[in-house]
């Protein structure tokens, strides 16, 4: 199986899992507990249906969306990700060129494996810096200025992993960072070469996001522990008042899901919230984003921007949060199986095709902007 005879998020994930370390490739497929939430993600797309109207004149179609003062050439941006240079060695750097082909938006993580100053170097798109609230509240100003000195356009703070997730996949395959030499790695090593010898022929891991604050000699981190140890779980929204006074820019919250919370964020002055569970990977059990969409955006819609990720693997499902009034629909898995199928290249083919599959559905959808999408459009079951 080549990148060529990839057509949708499933052949990549096959091809990505081909490539990889089985504990690196579960710890991108993986969740938390029974994985319930992973699932539902994509499920929660099924429950509604697109109604198109018919006769239109598309012959022209434009994808683009304003999301946070960003123009975005289409409404999909690959969500921060940590760790990308384990995945394939082009890491970050593959996300960020690609992103810059697609003119789109681009986050990269506080556990970047390339540094933000890099990745802004790299890519002439909207660059996200996803941020961790760290116990060491210096640390956490110290980060802001360096993003803001980089020219970072968007701050996006992630509050839904006030504590590590329970990653039982992480747990069996002993998954931790930086991806360790032992009998297990060593084992990996010798199924997968190819990922072997680009991983010990490039330049060794790093996090230099943090790298004056997480000693990588002291030994392995498993990313529980990262959350456990460092992150401030006394977080409160004074705290990030605080920040969002300090950055005095765009700044989003990642992983609201209630309505209360929504309302609050606009209150501390947000410019951004998006809706998320982090991808199954934190609280088992929680609802997908997109079916908390409808009632967030008829409740501040009009006061912030909206945006909405989990489980997105096709241009419908794209069409469908949308049409409920989402700015914006961030990509994460569905970019990172294809980086680790085949670096830049990879990430470019998956961006190609869900572009050309928005577009051909809008134009099925007699929608020629993103405007015209609205909830007339769509009828749950
Ligand atoms: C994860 C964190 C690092 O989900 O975002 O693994």
């Amino acid at each position: 199986m080549r990148l060529k005879d990839c057509h949708n998020f499933h052949d990549f994930r096959r091809l990505a899992r081909r490539r990889l370390p089985g504990p690196i490739f579960n710890y991108i497929d993986g969740a938390a507990d029974d994985e319930i939430t992973y699932r539902r993600n994509t499920e929660a797309f099924e429950r509604c249906d697109l109604v198109p109207n018919i006769l239109r004149g598309v012959d022209k179609v434009d994808l683009s969306v304003t999301v946070m003062g960003q123009k975005l050439t289409m409404p999909v941006y690959c969500s921060p990700t940590a760790l990308q240079r384990l995945f394939h060695h082009e890491g970050e750097r593959a996300v960020a060129a690609a992103a810059g082909t697609f003119g789109t938006m681009f986050g990269v993580s506080s556990l970047g494996t390339v540094s933000l100053e890099e990745a802004r170097k790299i890519s002439s798109s909207p660059q996200v810096y996803q941020f961790y609230f760290h116990k060491d509240r210096g640390l956490n100003r110290k980060m802001m200025s360096r993003a803001r000195n980089a020219g970072i356009e968007v701050m996006m703070l992630t509050v839904d992993s006030i504590t590590g997730g329970n990653r039982e996949r992480d747990k069996r395959t002993g998954f931790a960072i930086p991806f360790r030499l032992n009998l297990a790695g060593m084992a990996q090593f010798a199924v997968k070469p190819i990922w072997a010898i680009n991983y010990l022929r490039h330049e060794s891991f790093k996090l230099p996001q943090l790298d004056t604050h997480v000693d990588m000699g002291a030994g392995v981190m498993s990313i529980s522990r990262y959350f456990t140890e460092m992150l401030d779980p006394s977080m409160t929204w004074d705290d990030v008042a605080e920040m969002v006074r300090y950055w005095n820019g765009q700044f989003c919250l990642k992983g609201v899901m209630s309505v209360d919370d929504a309302r609050r964020a606009v209150e501390i002055g947000c410019t951004g919230i998006v809706l998320s569970n982090h991808g199954g990977r934190q609280l088992d059990g929680s609802r997908s984003g997109f079916d908390q969409l409808a009632e967030i955006v008829d409740a501040v819609g009009d006061r912030i921007d909206v945006m909405v990720d989990g489980g997105v693997q096709r241009g419908t499902h794209v069409l469908k949060a949308l049409s409920l009034g989402a700015k914006a629909v961030g990509l994460g898995r569905y970019y990172l199986f294809p980086l680790a199928a085949a670096g830049q290249a990879g990430v470019e083919r998956a961006l190609e095709l869900m572009r050309v599959e928005i577009e051909r559905d809008m134009r099925l959808m007699g929608c020629s902007s993103v405007a015209e999408l609205t909830r007339g459009n769509l009828r749950f079951r």
